[in-house]
């Protein structure tokens, strides 16, 4: 029997509606949300009020570019969580009514999943070569960053995540010190290519075991680029690139020093980045280098499976809907959601 799944992706600011038939992802259409660009951050309020404007264009749009109807949808599969409220609302409320008026069941995603997950798409152009199980999963976007020991495709365990800030929100608020536009991470990863990573040296966490910390890094690289304006208020003008290219090799070697300590404690070999900061040139290089070095196999997910998107969410709601794992009615988001 076939099985056609309609995914919908609303937890920040990119409203996303993908078709996946048999496992295969037949469309992904992404509607990413300028408004924001001046405020230096995600505004909430115009985030949701855009997804409302953007949620029936990009069902359309997904439905006409893989070719199916919407009486030929099985299932809907949309993120519960975590994320904005008032995004994950919009998406919610969709699918909710999709489902209802279809008389077709409801699964629930939960995006951190659906971030991993991601490494088991397949498209119309690309079969892809996926983990095995168990593979060590790096989930790094802008509010995560955590270690997980993927079991099965729905089995995860967390064994080590920051204490405070992401790596992404790491790359977004010093990109802010040096002026640069949200989000910075993607001109950070620009810049660096042009900097010299060992021009600047910014204070490193020391957490024990597994766990991250970045909040003493952003304040060691504010306090640092304060001091040097005060001698010279052209610094950070006449430094961008070195600086970008210093931070980034900080934040890679961060990342990757508790990712080795992982490996070598678990003895898993395949391991696999996600989330959008996995799409930083640094850590995908970092991450070349242990396979070769370490004898590591590695998955990188493609740039548009990497940020958010529905192409994820309609994947895990394929592993949901084989296991008949479905919701009811009354399924709230939530703002706040862990791997379990
Ligand atoms: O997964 P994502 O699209 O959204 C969530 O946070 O759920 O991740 C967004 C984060 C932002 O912090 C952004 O700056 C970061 O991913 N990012 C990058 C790069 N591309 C996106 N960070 C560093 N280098 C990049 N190339």
């Amino acid at each position: 029997m076939s099985i056609t799944i309609l995914g919908i992706e609303s937890s920040c600011d990119d409203t996303s509606a993908s078709i996946l038939k048999d496992g295969v992802i037949y469309s992904n259409i992404i509607a990413s949300q300028n408004v924001h660009m001046d405020y230096g951050g995600v505004v909430p309020e115009l985030a949701s009020r855009a997804h409302q404007q953007n949620i029936i264009p990009v069902v359309h749009q997904a439905m006409q570019k893989a070719g199916v109807t919407a009486d030929e949808i099985d299932a809907v599969a949309f993120t519960r969580g975590p994320g904005l409220l008032g995004s994950l609302m919009v998406g919610t409320s969709f699918a909710k009514g999709f489902a209802l008026s279809k008389n077709i069941p409801l699964i629930e995603v939960n995006h951190l999943q659906a971030h991993i997950l991601a490494h088991f798409i397949d498209d119309l152009k690309n079969k892809y070569e996926h983990p095995g199980f168990p593979f060590l999963a790096l989930l790094v976007s802008g509010g995560n960053s955590q270690i997980i020991v993927v079991k099965d495709h729905l089995e995860m365990e967390v064994i080590g995540e920051t204490i405070d800030d992401a790596a992404g929100e790491a790359f977004d608020k010093c990109a802010k010190v040096m002026g640069l536009p949200y989000p910075g991470g993607p001109i950070i990863d620009a810049n660096a290519k042009l900097g010299n990573p060992l021009a600047f040296e910014f204070s490193r966490p020391r957490i024990q075991g597994l766990n991250y910390s970045f909040s003493g890094l952003k304040t060691s690289f504010l306090y640092f680029v304060r001091d040097r304006i005060k001698e010279n208020p052209n610094f950070i003008e006449e430094n961008r690139n070195d600086l970008c290219a210093s931070l980034q090799y900080t934040i890679v070697e961060v990342l990757m020093n508790k990712l080795k300590k992982a490996a070598k404690e678990t003895g898993i070999k395949q391991v696999a980045i996600a989330g959008g900061v996995s799409a930083n040139s640094g850590l995908q290089n970092a991450l070349k280098d242990a396979a070769l070095k370490l004898k590591w196999k590695v998955f990188i997910p493609q740039l548009g499976y990497s940020l958010d998107n529905a192409a994820m969410i309609a994947i895990t709601g394929y592993f949901k809907y084989l296991k008949g794992e479905f919701i009811a009615q009354d399924a709230a988001p939530f703002a706040r959601m862990t791997i379990k």
